[in-house]
């Protein structure tokens, strides 16, 4: 049933995917800076740039992983490149969300095993924790769409830590799907924190070339 449910799921799915892909090559380049007038009161506020990637959780070199990007001829995880952008523009300090998890490097195997995490509801064990959470005000958020949810190691980032009274700006990488619910999620897990609506998403497609809508969206929001 529970195999039955999650092909059902995946051929949704890649509908939806191939329709959202069509739609942002529509409107040129795949990535969003949308337009719900949200501003974050940057003055003043220390900034945490925390991220989730395969690349930096499956134990092997750039150029074996398929979840690099190339930026100035290096390679470059995804997730990272998005995170460098947005620390070019506010500053701040990058954080790697780490897991005791080695995640396969195959893709197809990447799939299978973070389905598995999802149906398991696992909480991957993180070993790299943030030194002094309470010094940050505004704490941007970047991981990829893993089957329309948050990467189960996020869930576990969200139980270590408690944002109550703080920012939340998330940011994602997909392949069609763009933020899914994530954003209510966070929410979710958050319920105290302010989370931003107006999250940065961009195909995986368009990382490389992303940095100036990357620069337009924070200046959307104030910074
Ligand atoms: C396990 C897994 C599940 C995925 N599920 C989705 C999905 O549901 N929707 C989507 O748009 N992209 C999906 N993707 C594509 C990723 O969001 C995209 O490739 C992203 O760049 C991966 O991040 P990374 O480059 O840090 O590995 C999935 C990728 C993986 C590996």
């Amino acid at each position: 049933m529970i195999n039955f449910s999650r092909r059902l799921f995946a051929v949704i799915l890649s509908a939806f995917m191939i329709y959202c892909l069509t739609a942002c090559q529509n409107s040129g380049g795949g990535t969003n800076a949308s337009d719900v007038g949200a501003s974050v009161q940057s003055g003043g506020g220390n900034i945490l740039i925390a991220y989730f990637t395969a690349a930096e959780n499956s134990g092997v070199d750039a150029v074996a992983s398929a979840s690099y990007t190339t930026i100035e001829g290096q390679a470059v995880g995804r997730l990272r490149a998005v995170a460098d952008m947005i620390h070019d523009n506010v500053g701040g300090d990058l954080f790697s969300i780490r897991t005791s998890v080695v995640y396969p490097t195959d893709g197809r195997e990447l799939i299978d095993y973070a389905a598995t995490e999802q149906d398991e509801n696992a909480r991957p064990k993180l070993i790299s924790h943030i030194e002094n959470p309470d010094s940050y005000d505004i704490i941007f958020i970047g991981y990829p769409n893993w089957w329309a949810d948050l990467p189960m190691a996020v869930y576990s980032f969200f139980d270590e830590y408690d944002f109550s009274s703080k920012t939340i700006i998330p940011f994602n990488v997909h392949n069609g799907s763009r933020f899914s619910r994530t954003i209510e999620t966070i929410q979710e897990l958050e319920p105290n924190a302010t989370v931003i609506e107006d999250g940065f998403t961009v195909s995986e497609r368009s990382v490389a070339g992303a940095a100036g809508d990357v620069a337009e969206w924070l200046g959307g929001l104030g910074f």
